[in-house]
């Protein structure tokens, strides 16, 4: 349950959400848990986190202080094309990674996959580059658009087919700021 002070606080976003679907507590606590087994599984390994920028700024930074051992983090950037060229996936790096992977133990770390059509783009692109290894950590998975089948080493949640906001997640660059996932309200959207 969702406490009645942060709704208040958050009232001028929380207005348009129309159902809370994760805490602020229940985020933090499957974060931990993802971080655990990140830090278990790449012991040793100098592992370098790749996000997508900017969706995944909260998980990125919480997800991160949740693996005590050493570890690099590098950032995308991308834009997407033409809506027709977009619902094919294909998008535009409009920032590249500063990293040579060629290598390096990539740990792909995403904020929500849909259809699976960014993601898989994306990882095509990173797995030219010749990475030692190429896993993929999500925190929210809306599994009942996909199109793409993307093996997901680490996974936070499933969500419904429902577009929501919150810990990252916008729309039109709006609620990233929410502590909160919820549905977006349809007269929001
Ligand atoms: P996909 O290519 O269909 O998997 O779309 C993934 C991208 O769409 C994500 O990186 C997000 O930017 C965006 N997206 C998908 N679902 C949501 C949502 O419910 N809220 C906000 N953004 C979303
Ligand atoms: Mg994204």
């Amino acid at each position: 349950m969702i406490s009645a002070e942060l709704l208040q606080r958050y009232a001028p976003l929380a207005v348009d959400v129309q159902e809370v679907l994760l805490t602020p507590e229940q985020i933090q606590q499957r974060v931990a848990e993802l971080g655990q087994a990140v830090t278990r599984d790449y012991a040793g390994r100098n592992p370098l986190l790749v996000g997508v920028l900017k969706g995944v700024l909260f998980f990125m930074a919480d997800l991160l202080r949740a693996i005590p051992i050493p570890v690099e983090v590098d950032f995308l950037a991308v834009a997407s094309y033409s809506p027709e060229t977009r619902s094919r996936g294909k998008v535009r790096l409009v920032k590249d990674l500063e990293a040579d992977i060629s290598g390096r133990h990539i740990l792909f770390v995403e904020d929500v996959i849909d259809t699976g059509l960014t993601l898989n783009y994306l990882l095509s692109t990173l797995r030219a580059r010749q990475p030692a290894s190429l896993e993929v950590c999500v925190l929210f998975d809306k599994p009942e658009k996909r199109l793409i089948n993307i093996p997901l080493k680490y996974k936070g949640f499933n969500l419904p087919d429902q577009f929501v906001v919150g810990y990252g997640l916008d729309h039109r660059e709006r609620y990233r700021n929410l502590p909160f996932v919820g549905i977006l309200k349809a007269s929001a959207l």
